[in-house]
């Protein structure tokens, strides 16, 4: 098994604990640490949409909590529940620019599964080009 595949898995057990009562949309994400630690998460939906965090932005803040500042690549998966394949799900624009915080744009790899045998791999600077980060307020 690949690093990719190890990642990839361990996001589709993160997704099996989402909480989207609302969109039905379950993400799962597992982000890996320089340290080689994995950090998972899911998305968490509330009555109040706007209140809802995204599997990514679970994973990170669950990491950067930890102690952990710099990471490797995150695994994405993501589906409407119920339905037997998964799509890609690409990162929204508010957790691409959370990963630019903590990512170096031109290593950090954005793994988006269907499965562990079927997924695209980027990296952060494909998938939010000339981005504003912590560099431009030094
Ligand atoms: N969602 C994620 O968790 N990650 C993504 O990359 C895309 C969207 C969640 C947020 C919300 O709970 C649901 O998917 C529908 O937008």
């Amino acid at each position: 098994m690949n690093r990719y595949e190890t990642l990839i898995e361990m996001a589709l057990e993160a997704r099996k604990l989402a909480y989207a009562p609302y969109s039905k949309f379950k993400v799962g994400a597992a982000l890996l640490a320089k340290n080689t630690m994995i950090y998972k998460g899911c998305n968490v939906e509330n009555a109040s949409y706007p209140a809802t965090n995204c599997a990514e932005r679970t994973a990170i803040f669950s990491a950067v909590s930890e102690g952990q500042k710099e990471f490797v690549a995150i695994a994405i998966v993501g589906g409407k529940d119920g339905v037997g394949e998964l799509e890609f799900c690409a990162p929204c624009g508010i957790c691409r620019q959370v990963m630019r915080e903590f990512c170096k744009p031109d290593k950090f790899e954005i793994i988006l599964a269907k499965s562990t045998t079927d997924y695209k791999v980027y990296k952060l600077e494909e998938l939010l080009p000339m981005s504003f980060g912590p560099e431009n307020l030094a």
